[in-house]
């Protein structure tokens, strides 16, 4: 599901950008027990791009391959990655046009929650993981969405969400293991977490 105006304000602005650099790739660092030097990493719904700028300069990847929904979104993002080593397409997180356990690390820079039948993209995810790949996830839980100020100002699914149990068990129906450090964070608007592929 795309954003509405108000939440595309939310995500698209410097503030959200400074904190992911910042705050979010410390957590996905501490997570992933290290930076993801020389890594193939796959972000999944990479909106305008910035994620893609923390997962190479903050978490040292090599290479990023990046979809995301929205057309408009990828055409920000291809503004603001120009020459930097990313693949940019629009995509589906629920049909992942990548091989079978080809992707080192799966970024989701708080998509998934987004997705109506957000257990299809878990799914895609784990196909497209290597034996041993990580999954680094910054998500939205049920209560929030549920929330008088996210049902006011934004659009999402609101059947079939997830607390981060859920999603935590979703992810070991599918392989992907490890997710008892699960953090929350900004007053439990988001939770953050890492799995690892069997
Ligand atoms: C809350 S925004 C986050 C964007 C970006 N990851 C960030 O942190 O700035 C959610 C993004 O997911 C995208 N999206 C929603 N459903 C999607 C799907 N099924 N497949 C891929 N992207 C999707 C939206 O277009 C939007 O850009």
């Amino acid at each position: 599901m795309k954003l509405n105006t108000v939440e595309r304000a939310i995500m698209n602005n410097p503030v959200r950008a400074a904190h992911q650099h910042r705050r979010e790739a410390a957590w996905f660092r501490r997570m992933a027990g290290g930076d993801l030097s020389g890594q193939h990493v796959l972000e999944v719904g990479c909106g305008r791009g910035v994620g893609a700028e923390v997962i190479l300069d903050r978490l040292g990847a090599a290479r990023v391959t990046a979809f995301d929904l929205d057309e408009s979104m990828v055409e920000l993002a291809r503004r603001r990655l120009h020459g930097r080593p990313v693949s940019l397409s629009v995509g589906d997180v629920c049909t992942i046009e990548q091989q079978s356990a080809t992707v080192d690390t799966v970024v989701d820079f708080g998509i998934i929650h987004h997705v109506p039948a957000w257990q299809e993209s878990i799914a895609e995810v784990a196909r497209v993981l290597r034996p041993g790949g990580l999954l680094l996830f910054e998500e939205v839980p049920r209560r929030m969405i549920h929330s008088w100020a996210f049902k006011t100002f934004t659009v999402h699914p609101l059947e079939n969400r997830f607390e981060a149990e859920e999603f935590a068990a979703e992810l070991a129906r599918h392989g992907l293991h490890g997710t008892a450090r699960i953090e929350h964070h900004l007053a439990g608007m988001l939770f953050v977490g890492a799995a690892r592929k069997n």
